[in-house]
């Protein structure tokens, strides 16, 4: 069936061919396996360990593969075990016996290692560029709707006003954190493991600088044991990815909460809602629900990793091929996540009315009643105390702050004045004004730095 001949009489049963193959998910690694393979066969050449003549062949075959793969006209069979071997079949059926010189100083172990380093950059990158699109998103809701106050939260309950576009901006910070771990993870991605060979290094004279070089790697790998066995760059990829997708299910909580009818604080643009196949008055937030759902997914992968790797002994072992699905998996959903988030950002209705109207309500400005009698002099603690007993007066008498008379305030402390009754929801988020703090003076000054850094990211990027 195959050109390689292994030492066995009896061919593998239908089940262990199939159990035992990684092609048809591994067959995604094709464009990188080639560019790989490229790389090789170029230095194999310049090093005199090929001629060169085989090499143009072998070049000019695997890109041609490349093709028919890109057009769908490859055949995929199913007896070859991985996509390393279903490439190399067809190169064979292409060149005959030259085929068989590309796999010279290499072996499947740092193949498939050089492969997933590849597939990971790649899959950073586009994670990078996906979460800059969603964090300009939220720049771009902020700075629409920089004069939105609405309740902050603790324990769901209002506590404080905040601006909406503070509040977005935390988010902005989540995903400039995620954004550092991939870039950070990238470095120890970015090694080029080739030349490592099967688990000792290779005994020809092969110059590795120059695959790397050639395949964009900025180093190379030091110890072929590790390189051939190590997986812990997926891992990290997996583990920022949990991270990345455990900040997006929480802005998903978050505009689920809002759209819901009781809050009622944003609108779904129609298409990112779904209606229901029985009550025709729904409108759902199923987008960010899904995201919210997924989250369990990207965290099953990086479990699933961390424990194929648990006390696996060196160097390769096959348990290693369980590397592929799941970070396939988790680049995919988080990659679609982002992007369908950028798109749901930039279309919310803010109704801002609403925000505004939930922030005046709940004695949300009883912390700044008692920083006022701070301001007189009074202590801290005691403030609190006082304020909290002018809070359940009114509670009691069923009046907002604002509908007490100055009297009234003189019950509590003789230090309330007329100055007290103009304490309101813009000066308390006006007062804020620390780095950091809600004050619209600080918030515009987040929203010019993140500007800036988006701006910045973008050069990078192009
Ligand atoms: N399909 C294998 C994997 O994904 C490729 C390397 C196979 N090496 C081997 N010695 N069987 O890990």
């Amino acid at each position: 069936m195959s050109y390689i001949r292994n030492r066995f009489n009896t061919p593998a049963t239908e089940p262990v061919v199939k159990y035992t193959s990684s092609l048809p998910f591994d067959k995604r690694l094709y464009r990188h396996d080639i560019a790989g393979s490229i790389a090789h066969t170029r230095m194999l050449a310049k090093q005199g360990i090929i001629p060169q003549q085989d090499a143009d062949t072998i070049i000019k075959n695997l890109t041609g593969i490349a093709s028919e793969i890109e057009q769908g006209k490859f055949e995929f069979k199913a007896e070859l075990e991985d996509i390393h071997m279903a490439i190399e079949a067809r190169l064979f059926e292409l060149t005959g016996e030259v085929a068989g010189k590309l796999h010279t100083a290499r072996s499947r172990n740092d193949q498939v290692a050089l492969d997933m380093r590849l597939f990971a950059k790649e899959a950073i990158s586009e994670t990078l560029a996906q979460l800059r699109h969603l964090q300009q998103s939220l720049v771009e809701l902020a700075e629409g709707n920089k004069d939105v106050v609405m309740p902050g939260y603790t324990h769901l309950q209002p506590a404080q006003p905040v601006l909406l576009a503070h509040h977005l901006l935390a988010y902005f910070e989540m995903f400039q954190r995620d954004a550092e771990r991939f870039g950070d993870a990238l470095k120890r991605t970015d090694v080029m493991p080739l030349g490592s060979g099967a688990l000792a290094g290779v005994a020809y004279d092969i110059d590795r600088d120059f695959i790397a070089r050639e395949l964009g790697f900025s180093q190379i790998s030091q110890n072929s044991m590790d390189a051939v066995s190590d997986r812990d760059f997926v891992i990290e990829y997996l583990a920022a990815a949990s991270i990345c997708m455990m900040h997006l299910s929480r802005l998903a909580e978050e505009i689920i909460i809002w759209s819901s009818s009781e809050f009622d604080f944003i609108e779904l643009d129609d298409a990112y809602a779904t209606g229901s196949s029985i009550m025709p008055q729904k409108k759902n937030s199923d987008v960010a629900e899904l995201a919210r759902g997924r989250v369990g997914r990207i965290y099953g992968n990086l479990i699933a990793l961390l424990t194929t790797m648990k006390a696996l002994p060196l160097s390769y072992n096959r348990d290693l091929q369980e590397d592929k699905e799941g970070l396939f998996d988790s680049v995919d959903t988080l990659l679609s996540s982002l992007e369908v988030f950028s798109g749901m950002i930039s279309s919310l209705k803010i109704k801002g009315g609403n925000m505004e109207r939930a922030a005046s309500r709940d004695y949300i400005l009883a912390t700044d009643l008692a920083d006022y009698l701070v301001s007189r002099g009074e202590i801290f603690r005691s403030a609190h105390g006082i304020t909290a007993r002018l809070v359940s007066y009114a509670a009691e008498k069923g009046k907002a702050l604002n509908q007490l008379s100055l009297s009234e305030y003189k019950r509590f402390s003789p230090l309330f004045n007329e100055n007290t009754l103009t304490i309101s929801k813009s000066s308390s988020v006006a007062a804020r004004n620390i780095t950091g703090g809600t004050a619209p003076q600080q918030v515009k000054k987040a929203i010019d730095r993140a500007k800036k850094m988006i701006g910045e990211s973008n050069k990078g990027v192009s």
